[in-house]
């Protein structure tokens, strides 16, 4: 019971890290963007009115408003992704599928993936596809339909088809996981294409192996490149089809664990001495045991309110399915925190130095104009001195003036009065 309360539909998911830092982020980056647009008409009337600011340093600001300004668009369409590889038929889309809890990618006979196939969330209600160099988008009502337009158009096996879905039928969609499911990787020359045009910004892969066989060259091939290019990826492991297996007629369950043993062995060690990726302790945790199509169809099965257990193919569901969660689980934790620290840490370190920048540049700006400032005030007070003195100047003039009227009018009366007494 201890270990089903931890796969509580409701319980948190690690991926509200991702979530939640998205939010926070967008929202700063929102905050310094107004910032930086009310600054901008105050710079320009500063250069406009008062020439304090010249026009090298106005275009320098203009420069921080439109990094800002890209910063924020590339923030708002980050998103976590994980890339599906392993060889043709071992189940990679039947895990997507699993994982989205719906049969949304074609799959099994007829079906093989033939192109990148990105399924990713969309917030309106519709479902439709959109192919590489193309505007167009094509409705999707049903995976039957889906499966054909796949096939009808000519694609190019490394081209790029995208599937929005709608966000609120999945949770890791609707959380921003976006997955990438390939054409089997034995059936394709251009790996190294595949990993420059798909798998660079990649958060997390998973190598789907099929647990009936043992890992190819091709997979190993595959993984090496990815690892020469990419600074330790994360890698998770599925030996899929483990129900198969299990139904094997002649088959004991210390058969079972000791196939199983050798597989892990051989998984971890490619992930620790060959891929040199992970530690023992980390390599152990990324490799799992489980049936794609079995998880799906028990998720199909719960949905529809039976229990999971209706979905089994063969003895051991239980174990397997739990296995499935788990994997969920700390795929959840590993793609979250990646995700985080790849997408954001970056866009934050260069938040800070526009915004010290910004900051310096102001600073400058708000010294000069205080020199400014004083200066008119020595101005004022140097013409207030002046102004008072001529007053005074003024003054003294209009009282010499004002005597001499004053005689000159006594004088005349003087004149005046004299004449009448003559
Ligand atoms: P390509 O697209 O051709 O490269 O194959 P893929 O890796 O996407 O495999 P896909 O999911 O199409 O699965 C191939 C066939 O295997 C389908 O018929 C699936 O139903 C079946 N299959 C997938 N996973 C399992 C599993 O865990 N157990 C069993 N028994 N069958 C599975
Ligand atoms: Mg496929």
């Amino acid at each position: 019971t201890s270990d089903t309360r931890l796969y509580q539909p409701n319980a948190k998911s690690p991926l509200q890290i991702f979530v939640r830092a998205k939010k926070k982020i967008n929202d700063i980056y929102g905050e310094i963007e107004e910032y930086v647009l009310e600054t901008t008409t105050f710079i320009n009337a500063l250069h406009a009115e008062a020439e304090i600011v010249d026009k090298a340093e106005r275009e320098l600001f203009e420069s921080y408003v439109y990094k800002v300004a890209a910063i924020r668009e590339v923030l708002q369409r980050d998103h976590m992704k994980v890339a599906f590889f392993g060889r043709t038929s071992n189940g990679k889309s039947s895990v997507i599928n699993a994982m989205l809890r719906e049969k949304i990618l074609p799959s099994g006979i007829g079906h093989t993936t033939n192109c990148f196939c990105q399924v990713e969330g969309n917030d309106g209600g519709e479902a439709y596809l959109m192919t590489e160099g193309s505007a167009e988008k094509l409705n999707v009502v049903n995976i039957k339909q889906l499966a054909n337009a796949l096939c009808q158009e000519k694609l190019c096996e490394s081209s790029l088809v995208r599937i929005f879905w709608p966000r609120e039928r999945c949770r890791l969609l609707r959380d921003d996981v976006v997955f990438v499911d390939s054409p089997g990787v034995d059936v394709s020359a251009n790996l190294d294409d595949w990993i420059d045009n798909h798998c660079l910004n990649a958060d997390v892969f998973v190598l789907v192996l099929n647990a009936e066989s043992t890992m190819t060259r091709a997979e190993k091939q595959f993984f090496h490149t990815v690892s020469q290019k990419l600074s330790k990826p994360n890698i998770f492991i599925l030996n899929n089809r483990w129900d198969a297996s299990a139904s094997e007629p002649e088959c004991q369950e210390s058969d079972l664990a000791k196939v199983k043993s050798q597989h892990t062995e051989r998984c971890i060690d490619f992930l620790t001495k060959e891929l040199k990726v992970s530690n023992e302790k980390e390599a152990g945790e990324r490799v799992f045991f489980v049936s794609a199509r079995e998880t799906l169809q028990a998720r199909i099965e719960e949905a529809k309110g039976n229990p999971p257990h209706m979905g089994a193919l063969a003895e051991g569901f239980q174990i397997r399915y739990f296995e499935f969660q788990d994997f969920e689980r700390k795929f959840e934790e590993c793609i979250s925190q990646s995700a985080v620290k790849t997408k954001f840490q970056q866009h934050s370190s260069r938040g800070k130095s526009v915004s010290g920048d910004m900051r310096s540049m102001l600073d400058n700006i708000y010294e000069r104009i205080t020199i400014f400032r004083n200066l008119k005030q020595d101005q004022k007070t140097l013409l207030t001195d002046r102004i008072q003195g001529t007053e005074t100047q003024m003054m003294q003039v209009t009282r010499d003036m004002k005597l001499k009227i004053h005689t000159m009018v006594e004088e005349v009366e003087e004149k005046v009065s004299k004449a009448l007494n003559e």
